[in-house]
């Protein structure tokens, strides 16, 4: 989605992940398939304080904050209910929401100051509004319904500052996250619950991100656009 959004005509990226060997790495993969300055800033995004400092940095480095993607996110796949262990479950809503929502913060703030508004988007899932299986996964499903209300909350305290707030609800991607040995069997089985027959590929989420992060969508706040190969019709 940052690819996209340099050749759509972003001026500089900053990429935000606790994972530092995957920050550096896609920074100078971005910078050089694009030539704008993209930087990596190690953050773990349940540390409020820590974003607030990176955010300010980012606006320092390379300028105004217009556009925020909130995309870091973890699953716990095949846990059952009954077993799911407390403190496993807090740190999923945790990431999953919380971070999102303390990146939102962090940003919207400078926004605000700038009056230049802004969009934000966020990343639900199918799962906050269907319950996926057949892996048990009640921590995720709820946190992804929880992000996209959060989304619609957010557009509505901020739609006075010209700050837009969407939600892309991807389905079964074939990204990183599910590269699980245990998830592997399963995915036959999302493919068959999906018209589409696959899963989707990470870079068909581009267009949507160009699309809620540009004036074409100018008019669209609290929206959650679902690309999921149609797995939402069944
Ligand atoms: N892959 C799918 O099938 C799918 C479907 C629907 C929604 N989503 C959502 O899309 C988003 C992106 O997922 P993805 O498939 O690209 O997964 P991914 O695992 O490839 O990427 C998620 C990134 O989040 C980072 N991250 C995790 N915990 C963090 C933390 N505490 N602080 C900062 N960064 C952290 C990871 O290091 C990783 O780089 C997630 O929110 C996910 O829930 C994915």
């Amino acid at each position: 989605m940052a690819q996209a959004l340099a050749e759509a005509g972003a001026e500089a990226i900053a990429l935000l992940d606790v994972k530092q060997d995957l920050g550096d790495a896609a920074a100078a993969e971005l910078h050089s398939t694009t030539g704008i300055p993209v930087q990596y800033y190690k953050v773990d995004v349940r540390d409020g304080d820590a974003i607030a400092e990176v955010i300010a940095r980012v606006t320092s480095d390379l300028g105004a904050v217009d556009i925020v993607i909130n995309s870091a996110g973890v699953v716990d796949s095949n846990i059952k209910a009954e077993t799911y262990d407390a403190a496993m479950f807090r740190k999923l809503l945790d990431i999953n929401l919380t971070g999102s929502f303390l990146v939102s913060q962090a940003c919207a703030r400078h926004m605000i100051a700038a009056r230049n508004g802004g969009s934000i988007i966020f990343l639900s899932s199918i799962a906050g509004s269907r319950v996926l299986h057949p892996q048990q996964q009640c921590a995720y499903n709820a946190s992804k319904a929880a992000v996209a209300q959060l989304a619609r909350s957010l557009a509505a305290e901020w739609a006075p500052h010209s700050i837009r707030v969407n939600t892309i609800a991807p389905g079964y991607m074939d990204t990183a996250l599910n590269r699980e040995a245990l998830l592997e069997a399963q995915k036959k089985h999302w493919s068959a619950m999906t018209p589409m027959g696959r899963l989707g590929k990470p870079d068909e989420l581009n267009g949507l991100a160009v699309f809620l992060a540009s004036d074409a969508s100018g008019f669209v706040t609290g929206a959650e656009i679902l690309a999921d190969g149609g797995y939402a019709v069944y």
